[in-house]
């Protein structure tokens, strides 16, 4: 679809970075804090890159007043943090930890004093290693009153600053992760577990809408899901179908819950088949209907390429590109329903993420006409190494990349879709959960690495000064 003229961003339209706990504020058992599971499972050796861990992150904990001046300084409408749930509850229920509590009530009055629109994450992988222990975290159904009830502490603290709040930070990516491939934590590989964890997840999301709305809160809340639209490979029928297939089990199984609360019947059946059951119970369906979300939020890194798969094909396995070495990365694939493959119309990063903005607005696209939500993108960047020159940075390549994703972002809106803001990843550098602090994502250079934490200095990105100008001519300049 190619337009003659392009509509313009929104007045109100939120330009924002974004950020996660676990990644940026270290201070692990600082003022109360209690361990998540990331505190602990970064710790096991051979599970992150060079042992790299979140203890001292980039010290955003101790350094937010500093940071958040950069973002004032940058301009920036919006800023999206998460709360370390095991920082306000240190063993995820009970007692709270009034200092954690304090430190993210700060943060939210530093951003407001700088016009900064606080978008705040309740949950973004870090669970009490209290809960994981006590009931083995998502795979209880305690875990959804509990997550309420943190949730609820935050929304009466913070209700009457914050607006927009994200209830779960890519639930798709720390289920599979955590009880498929066992990259994060619980580490186990288990579907079964995979299935029954998720559905509570399900649960505990729709619990947190629910009680928002019913709190009278204002303000708006959804879901952040990691999104990028599957291509088939080619015109084969056998592609296109494969292409189905990866459609409904990477994205409507979890968005048609978030919006409709029903589960896609087509996954139902085949997981069905394959022995999964995902223990659904009287109730629950009422419930999933009662946490529909006001805004999809969209994680954007990249498309994929897939085709059909047949039931004894057997992949060469080998793992996804933690390392940065480009072309390392292994195809993935389930037996009888799809396969990726390469698409060799683009680039890719060197960790072999493919570039691809078109696909931004292809999921904005789907998203605005399957579930007629607007779309809140809370993140979407280019992790790349970098190199500190001097006190310089010239990260055009980031420049590139973002400028491209707000075209299409500017182009999806002028085909229709409502879009409330774009966060990208990330303000400053920060640790990449399975790549250490090499892979970095931000505006503002933080210098460290993975086994020394140095001064932790920062230095603005050319990046920096090209997304200021982005926000203060609202997207005309890129
Ligand atoms: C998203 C997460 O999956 O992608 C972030 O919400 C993460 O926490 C980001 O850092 C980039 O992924 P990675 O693996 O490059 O750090």
């Amino acid at each position: 679809m190619y337009h003659f003229v392009k509509d313009s961003f929104p007045k109100d339209f939120l330009w924002g970075s974004a950020s996660a706990a676990y990644q940026v504020e270290g201070a692990y058992d600082e003022d109360g804090k209690g361990p998540s599971v990331w505190d602990n499972f970064s710790k096991i050796e051979g599970k992150t890159f060079k042992g790299s861990n979140g203890d001292v992150a980039v010290d955003h904990y101790h350094r937010y007043k500093e940071d958040v001046k950069l973002m004032a300084e940058q301009g920036l409408k919006a800023y999206r943090f998460s709360v370390s749930w095991s920082r306000v509850l240190p063993k995820g229920r009970g007692e709270i930890n009034e200092n954690g509590l304090q430190f993210y009530s700060d943060l939210v009055d530093e951003l407001l004093k700088y016009n900064i629109e606080p978008i705040v994450t309740l949950y973004h992988w870090d669970i009490p290693q209290a809960l994981q222990d006590e009931y083995l975290g998502w795979e209880s159904r305690e875990v959804i009153d509990d997550f309420t009830n943190y949730s609820k502490i935050l929304f009466d603290k913070l209700g009457e600053r914050v607006k927009y709040w994200v209830s779960i930070n890519e639930q798709n990516v720390f289920i599979t992760h955590g009880y498929m491939m066992a990259s994060h934590p619980p580490g186990v590989s288990d579907l079964s577990r995979m299935a029954k964890a998720n559905h509570i997840a399900n649960l505990a999301n729709a619990s947190v809408i629910k009680a928002f709305r019913e709190g009278g809160y204002q303000g708006q809340i959804g879901p952040s899901f990691a999104y990028g639209p599957a291509y088939a490979l080619d015109t084969r029928p056998e592609s296109v179908l494969a292409n189905e297939n990866v459609n409904a089990i990477m994205a409507d199984l979890w968005m048609d819950v978030y919006a409709w609360g029903r589960y896609p019947k087509f996954v139902l059946k085949q997981f069905g088949k394959m022995g999964l059951d995902f223990d659904i119970r009287e109730g629950d369906e009422e419930l999933l209907k009662a946490g529909k979300p006001d805004f999809m939020g969209l994680n954007y890194y990249q498309s994929s390429v897939v085709t059909d798969m047949k039931l004894e094909e057997k992949l060469e396995q080998s793992g996804p590109n933690y390392s940065g070495k480009k072309g390392t990365a292994g195809q993935q694939g389930l037996p009888g329903l799809f396969k990726s493959a390469p698409n060799e119309n683009l680039e890719t990063t060197n960790w072999d993420w493919i570039i691809d903005p078109q696909g931004l607005r292809i999921a904005m696209r789907r998203i605005s006409s399957r579930y007629d939500l607007p779309v809140l993108i809370t993140e979407n960047g280019l992790g790349e190494y970098d190199k500190l020159e001097g006190d310089e940075i010239h990260d055009e390549y980031r420049i590139d990349y973002i400028r491209k994703h707000i075209e299409a972002i500017q182009d999806a809106i002028t085909d229709g879709v409502e879009v409330l803001g774009y966060c990208t990843w990330s303000f400053t550098d920060l640790l990449s959960w399975l790549n250490g602090y090499q892979k970095r994502y931000g505006f503002v250079y933080v210098d460290r690495d993975e086994t020394d934490a140095k001064e932790l200095k920062r230095y603005k990105k050319d990046s920096f000064y090209w997304y200021k100008k982005v926000i203060e001519s609202n997207g005309n300049e890129l």
